[in-house]
């Protein structure tokens, strides 16, 4: 991939991508990470002399809806970098023009969402041809967009000398080694609801990990697929065949919880009941693996070269179902190998334990992060490599 030492900023204008989608509540930014996460690129680009345009989308509106307007992303970045952040209402065309011909040396502009434009998503040429008039040079920082193929992320590469920014390089190389050349032994938790959204990454570390632990209601469908009672636990029939071929093609590596916490319902103030063993009565559900189970994944997390951890050990969000995920979650923090966690909800998860500084890496991509360890190209990476 190219990066920023493949080219000279002095005096350009550079057109730079970054990934601005951040929870917002009533228009306050809740976690700034991904602005912080960006700041290296955007300050190394200033310190070369560069003319700072910034580009993002913010969540997915329909056309231009004043409730995901970037506006308080310039706030924050100025008190951020601690210098003006110019911003245009407009994506591109004249204002935007005006804007990005008056910045100095060093000057940030940050562009409104460019999911206002309808080109952006459809990958427009002509859309990405008006982005591309901003600057001279296009950099991509924009790690937790890569895997989308939208003008902002992927066409407008291919109009202007372009590069990898270090976030994204960062992000690449981290996850690449992982797959690649991992310190072994390679040990991935893997949570989450679904089978079926997971299956792509759960076949990547079957194949290349040591031990894969699962947890989240993913491990019903594998227990039903053993002859188990799952109760009323979320087990979809659509994702019984993909359990069933998993077990076959890896059940020396693939662990399953062997105790769970039980509620009666899906609520904060349901009933509760430990469960030793896999069989769920009927009436029940299970919300989270047990202690048992946390302390045996636990185990396996500190006696790894490389840990991998995507998606919750149970309902984590409703307190009586918290404490597997917290274990898994603070078992990564303290484990003495590499730790490698994808964003979206396990990075939520680190947050609210107060643990996101306390791995080796937690990703700002979700969808990306997943899709780059499924072994799959991403477009907004691909195109700087061509
Ligand atoms: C994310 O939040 O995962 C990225 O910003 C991508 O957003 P999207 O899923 O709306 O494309
Ligand atoms: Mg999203």
């Amino acid at each position: 991939m190219r990066t920023l030492e493949d080219l000279d900023f002095a005096d350009k204008r550079v057109l730079l991508r970054v990934d601005f989608n951040v929870p917002l509540a009533d228009g306050e930014i809740t976690d700034d990470t991904r602005v912080r996460a960006a700041l290296p690129t955007i300050e190394a680009l200033r310190k070369r002399g560069a003319r700072v345009i910034l580009v993002s989308h913010l969540d997915r509106p329909e056309g231009r809806d004043p409730r995901y307007s970037l506006r308080p992303l310039a706030a924050r970045l100025a008190e951020l970098t601690g210098v003006d952040v110019a911003f245009s209402e407009t994506v591109v065309g004249a204002q935007a023009e005006a804007l990005a011909a008056q910045l100095a040396p060093g000057g940030i502009l940050l562009l409104e969402n460019v999911r206002f434009e309808d080109g952006e998503t459809a990958n427009d040429p002509a859309f990405a041809a008006a982005l591309a008039a901003l600057g001279d040079i296009y950099v991509d920082d924009a790690f937790g967009a890569a895997h989308r193929a939208h003008a902002s992320t992927e066409g407008v590469a291919r109009l202007l000398p372009s590069a990898a920014g270090v976030l994204l390089s960062h992000e690449v190389e981290v996850l690449e080694r992982l797959l690649t050349d991992p310190e072994r032994p390679l040990v991935a938790a893997v949570g989450g609801a679904k089978v079926t959204d997971k299956i792509a990454l759960l076949d990547s570390f079957l194949a290349r990990a040591d031990a894969l632990l699962i947890g989240g209601a993913m491990c019903f469908p594998f227990f039903a697929a053993e002859g188990h009672a799952t109760g009323s636990s979320l087990c979809e029939d659509e994702d019984l065949e993909p359990a069933r071929r998993l077990l076959a093609e890896g059940s020396e590596r693939l662990e399953l919880p062997i105790d769970l916490v039980l509620g009666d319902r899906f609520a904060a103030d349901a009933e509760v009941r430990e469960l030793a063993g896999r069989d769920v009565p009927d009436g029940w559900m299970g919300l989270d693996i047990g202690q048992l189970t946390s302390a045996h994944y636990a185990e396996r997390l500190h006696g790894a070269g490389t840990v991998f951890w995507n998606g919750p050990m149970g309902a984590f969000e409703l307190e009586p179902f918290a404490a597997g995920t917290r274990a898994v979650a603070e078992a990564v923090a303290s484990a003495p190998g590499i730790t490698i966690v994808g964003g979206g909800d396990s990075a939520a998860a680190l947050a609210q334990f107060g643990l996101a500084d306390s791995v080796t890496h937690l990703s700002t991509g979700g969808g990306a992060a997943l899709e780059l360890l499924e072994g799959r190209p991403l477009p907004g990476i691909e195109v700087l490599r061509s």
